[in-house]
């Protein structure tokens, strides 16, 4: 395509810059009935799957229907989206936090009609194009990451993943039958964008196999000391090596020291380790945010590798499942999934999930992994 300039002047770049102003104030996108009863609410209800209702001090109410998104998506759905939203919502609509779309409406008729006229709309291959749910006890969208569509530190998927775990567990985002919310969350790396390390259940990709080395290039694109400092396990240090008859500074990698976590390629360029078969991911449960009875908790890993099976990675997707109906049908109303496995004990709930217990979720990072262990002689056999 030929170039159309946007009037930027690369001669005089500072010329007629614009900067640091900010987001627009969220109030100029407020809907009306929002905007009336800002900070005045009284109540809200659930009145079904997707479909809420809250009630202001004035008397009026707005009605919140939500439906799921992929997260991803291209200009031509947003301006779907838009196209609703004129032709329900007088033009407003917002994102949740889980990246699900509100329409909110002012009669709880038109609500229902807007779930149904939602419901009806599909993607030529067949999925939904925006499925109302994500409310009260069920699944909601998963929070994820950017995977092979654009990161470089990938050891998995995300759209992927996610596409074919929400498809395994669709009914329980239209649906709200579970004892408390499940959060799923992904994330293709350690790095861990999101909330993985704080979600009921977290997929993350892992690597197996340490970095190759490309010695010839790594003085010129690293800084070495910040390639030393990134390995949490002190496994990288300065050397020299002797490549075709010229030394070049470099790295080395004590291997057996190295647990892949893929930090050292992130600061240096040279270091690459993603890798075919080694590459797959990891989940963990049991996380949460809330304050709700029990403290905030960190997810902890239960299955240490499962393959990337592309593209609908089965294995992931049955334990999950495996998971999930055993939560729903083992936990007590209100009950978290850590909650509920703290209360069980870890060792049950390895037994009702049929999941296999190996070496590796054991905690042997620094000091703090004797606290994961048991002092104590109550288990259960
Ligand atoms: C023993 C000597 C040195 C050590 C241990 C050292 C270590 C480091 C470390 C650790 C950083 C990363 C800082 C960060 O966290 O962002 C850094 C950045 C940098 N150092 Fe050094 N440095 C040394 C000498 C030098 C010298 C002599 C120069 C230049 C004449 C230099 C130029 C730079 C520059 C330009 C950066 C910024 C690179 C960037 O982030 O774009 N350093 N150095
Ligand atoms: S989790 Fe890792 S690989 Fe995924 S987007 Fe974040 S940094 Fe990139
Ligand atoms: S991958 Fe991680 S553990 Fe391995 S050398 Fe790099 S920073 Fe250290």
């Amino acid at each position: 395509m030929a170039f159309i300039s946007s009037g930027y002047n690369p001669e005089k770049p500072m010329e007629n810059r614009i900067s640091d102003i900010g987001p627009q104030h969220f109030t100029e996108f407020l809907q009306p009935v929002i905007k009336k009863n800002f900070g005045k609410w009284v109540y809200h209800e659930i009145l079904e799957p997707g479909v809420l209702k809250h009630v202001a001090e004035s008397g009026d109410a707005v009605y919140t229907v939500r439906c799921g998104t992929a997260r991803l998506m291209s200009v031509t759905h947003i301006r779907e989206i838009c196209d609703i939203a004129d032709q329900w919502c007088d033009g407003y609509l917002r994102f949740t936090t889980r990246n699900n779309i509100e329409f909110m409406v002012e009669d709880e008729g038109k609500a229902k009609d807007l779930k149904k006229f939602l419901n009806d709309q599909k993607f030529p291959g067949g999925s939904f194009k925006f499925p109302v749910g994500g409310t009260g006890a069920g699944v909601s969208n998963i929070v994820h990451t950017q995977g092979w569509v654009h990161c470089h530190t990938p050891a998995t998927d995300a759209s992927g993943t996610v596409k074919a775990t929400m498809d395994a567990v669709f009914d329980q985002f239209t649906d709200m039958k579970l004892p408390a919310p499940v959060r799923i969350s992904m994330a293709c790396c350690l790095n861990m964008c999101g909330a993985v390390h704080c979600s009921d259940i977290a997929i993350l990709g892992i690597h197996r196999k340490p970095p190759i080395i490309d010695h010839k290039y790594l003085d010129n694109l690293c800084e070495i000391p910040l390639a030393v400092a990134a390995c949490p396990t002190g496994a990288v240090r300065p050397s020299k090596v002797e490549v075709d008859g010229k030394d070049y500074k470099t790295v080395a990698i004590k291997e057996e020291r190295c647990m892949f976590c893929g930090n050292c390629y992130t600061m240096c360029p040279s270091l690459p380790l993603a890798d075919k078969e080694g590459d797959g991911i990891a989940l963990m449960v049991g996380g949460k945010v809330s304050n709700r009875i029990t403290k905030p908790a960190f997810s902890k890993v239960v299955v240490p590798f499962l393959p990337n099976n592309t593209p609908r990675w089965p294995e992931m997707t049955d334990v999950i499942k495996r998971i999930l109906t055993a939560y729903s049908e083992g936990a007590n109303k209100y009950e978290r999934l850590g909650d509920w496995a703290t209360r069980i004990g870890w060792e049950r709930f390895f037994e009702v999930c049929d999941l296999e217990f190996s070496e590796h979720l054991i905690d042997d990072f620094r000091d703090p992994a004797y606290y994961t262990w048991r002092q104590t002689t109550q288990f259960k056999w």
